[in-house]
């Protein structure tokens, strides 16, 4: 295989700049072109393909986001759209393709695979809900995002007795709030897989303002049933019976900025140099991961439409150490 392109498709995750260095540096490591395509599938759709060099991915492992560009794209998800991409791809000689992204985005690599085209996805999401990778690109810098802002609002908490609903991102996959409530010591977390009654939140609340504590912390993730907006307007009737006085913050994209990790860089790092492994090796139609502790390739067809579990004894860990 003498040239291959690389896109970033999906939302950003720090650590994505990591991937695309690795997959140019060893591409053209391996005597072969390597093309960057901005924009993600709609870039490709279009055929922006852009010549690039190991000196191109120069001082970029420590930026956040992604210097290709990143879409979500609809035409992508049509058969004309991914026809018009394979065309692109053919008419500009490219032989294999990375794609780095998560769920949305490796549904579209499997597509574009199953046209018989060689692809290879990248885990990367900070959601960490993509089977096939223990843990994705940007899930460690968002977590540590996300735990720093529940230490800063401890400080303020505690200034003023005040419970805070701390929403998190991660979709419908409550890795990331999990994460975060026992790294941070929360008082409690709401998950999407996980029903709970608001009462019960209610209870643990005036519980802990009971016991003295100068603050609490509700770990919400955004996909659960009770967000933290619906839990707020809940929590109204409820006032007195909680003692704390209450307030939200939503931490949204906040999470998704930033320079990545050191993890992340590494991550990024190998699994970036793991995809170009595959398409010289010419294994394609899978998914490089972290697994074990050691790279994986899994089929793209064992990933796609998958949802990763939580792990339950975390979800009893967070609540015993409450
Ligand atoms: O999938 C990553 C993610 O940040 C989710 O956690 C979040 O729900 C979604 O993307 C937000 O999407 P957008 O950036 O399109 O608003």
């Amino acid at each position: 295989m003498k040239r291959i392109a690389v896109l970033t498709s999906g939302g950003d995750a720090p650590g994505m700049n990591a991937a695309i260095r690795a997959v140019v540096r060893t591409g053209t490591q391996k005597g072969m072109e390597v093309f960057g395509v901005s924009l993600g599938y709609s870039g490709l759709i279009d055929g922006k393909f852009i010549p690039m060099g190991p000196r191109d991915v120069g001082g970029i492992i420590q930026k956040g986001g992604t210097i290709l560009g990143s879409a979500r794209c609809e035409e992508f998800k049509t058969e004309a759209g991914r026809m018009k991409a394979l065309r692109a791809l053919n008419g500009n000689g490219i032989e294999g393709l990375v794609v780095i992204g998560g769920n949305g985005s490796q549904t579209g690599s499997y597509a574009l695979s199953e046209m018989g085209f060689p692809v290879v996805g990248v885990a990367s999401t900070i959601d960490n809900d993509l089977v096939g990778s223990d843990i994705t690109i940007g899930v460690d810098t968002a977590l540590n995002i996300a735990l720093e802002a529940i230490d800063r609002l401890k400080v303020t908490g505690s200034s003023h007795q005040r419970a805070f609903l701390l929403e998190v991102m991660g979709r419908k996959c409550g890795y990331l709030a999990l994460m975060a409530a026992i790294a941070g010591g929360a008082e409690t977390v709401i998950l999407p897989e996980v029903d709970v009654d608001p009462h019960e939140i209610v209870e643990i609340l005036a519980n802990a303002y009971e016991r003295g504590k100068s603050h609490a912390i509700v770990v919400v993730a955004e996909g659960a049933k009770y967000n933290a907006t619906k839990l707020a307007e809940f929590f109204e009737e409820h006032n007195e019976e909680i003692g704390f006085a209450l307030r939200v913050t939503i931490l949204g994209h906040v999470q998704r900025g930033g320079s990545p990790s050191a993890q992340d860089r590494i991550l990024g790092s190998r699994l970036g140099a793991g995809a170009v492994d595959c398409l010289a090796k010419g294994e394609y139609g899978v998914l490089v991961g972290w697994v074990s502790n050691a790279l994986k390739a899994t089929p793209l067809k064992d990933v796609v439409g998958k949802t990763k579990p939580i792990d339950m004894e975390l979800f009893e860990l967070a609540r015993i150490l409450d």
